[in-house]
């Protein structure tokens, strides 16, 4: 039987920073950060392990990511179609998304919470995109950002890693770019793929702590990822990057509607949410709810 003394716990306990407590006995210590840092991201490339990455925008996503051992929270500038009702991710602003990001912040015990700067907010000039990084991680209590964009980006970047704000840097389809692009497509195909190359290996010169690639053909993307020593992470760039993510209501089937070919849904929450409200709503009017047990 396992023995509860604090002698045996110290037999078995895991150095920090792999701290998640006593092994089992009998199992080998699982080699989990107490804290996912920067640092673990670029293990895991080095390693040859992978690791996931999902969106959050609010206190129980975050609390329940976190708890799944999703290493990576993203509070995404997805936030303006999938949260705020917009069509696109063009029209949400710093002061909208901060809040959310704070939210995730503050819940998040393990994960890195990494955060958008949102469109418009990092363009301008390299001065901009510091102080749009510097909010972020003080209001928002990110870890790091992400901004879109290839190489032109890279003095940007430089300035804001210079600065103390770690940059994860987005290529391939961009989607604040969505009308400079023409809309929703595959980026890097054929002789295209050198300038994705160009792009990353700039960004990560430049200081980028990561690089995502979105809409990108696999064998580009492997390409890309051969190109860095950088972790990557791919959103439909194939499996052979370090990372993957997805937007959260995707992932889970919250959202409705058409989805891209590079989503796969692990649940149906739109059914299971409709199903319960429709259900509370008949109840209430029959007066099945509320029953005496609800009652004072
Ligand atoms: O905002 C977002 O959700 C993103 C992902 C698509 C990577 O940037």
């Amino acid at each position: 039987m396992a023995s509860n003394s604090s002698e045996s716990r110290a037999s078995t306990e895991v150095p920090a920073p792999y701290g998640n407590g006593p092994a089992p006995q009998g199992q080998a210590p699982e080699r989990k950060p107490a804290k996912v840092r920067i640092h673990h991201l670029q293990q895991a490339k080095r390693e040859g392990t992978r690791f996931a990455m999902l969106t959050a925008y609010d206190q129980y996503t975050a609390e329940i990511f976190d708890a799944a051992g999703i290493e990576v929270l993203l509070v995404g500038d997805s936030a303006s179609n999938n949260v705020f009702g917009n069509e696109t991710s063009l029209p949400v602003t710093v002061d909208e998304l901060l809040p959310l990001c704070r939210a995730v912040a503050r819940t998040a015990k393990r994960a890195l919470v990494v955060a958008d700067l949102p469109f418009g907010s990092y363009e301008v000039s390299a001065e901009q995109a510091v102080a749009t990084g510097v909010r972020f991680l003080k209001e928002g209590l990110a870890h790091a950002v992400k901004i879109e964009g290839g190489a032109f980006y890279a003095p940007t970047v430089r300035a804001m890693v210079q600065a103390g704000v770690p940059v994860m840097a987005h290529i391939g389809f961009t989607p604040q770019s969505e009308h400079a692009l023409g809309g929703y497509r595959v980026q890097g195909r054929g002789d295209d793929a050198r300038r994705l190359i160009d792009d990353a290996v700039a960004l990560a010169d430049a200081g980028a702590f990561c690089v995502l690639m979105e809409m990108v053909p696999a064998e580009t993307a492997a390409a890309v990822d051969a190109a860095v020593d950088v972790p990557t992470v791919g959103i439909g760039a194939g499996k052979e990057t370090t990372g993957q993510v997805l937007v959260w209501q995707d992932m889970a089937g919250l959202r409705g509607g058409r989805m891209a070919k590079f989503v796969k849904q692990y649940a149906d929450l739109r059914s299971t949410l409709m199903e319960a409200a429709t259900a509370y709503g008949e109840d209430v009017r029959s007066g099945q709810f509320p029953g005496p047990e609800h009652s004072f």
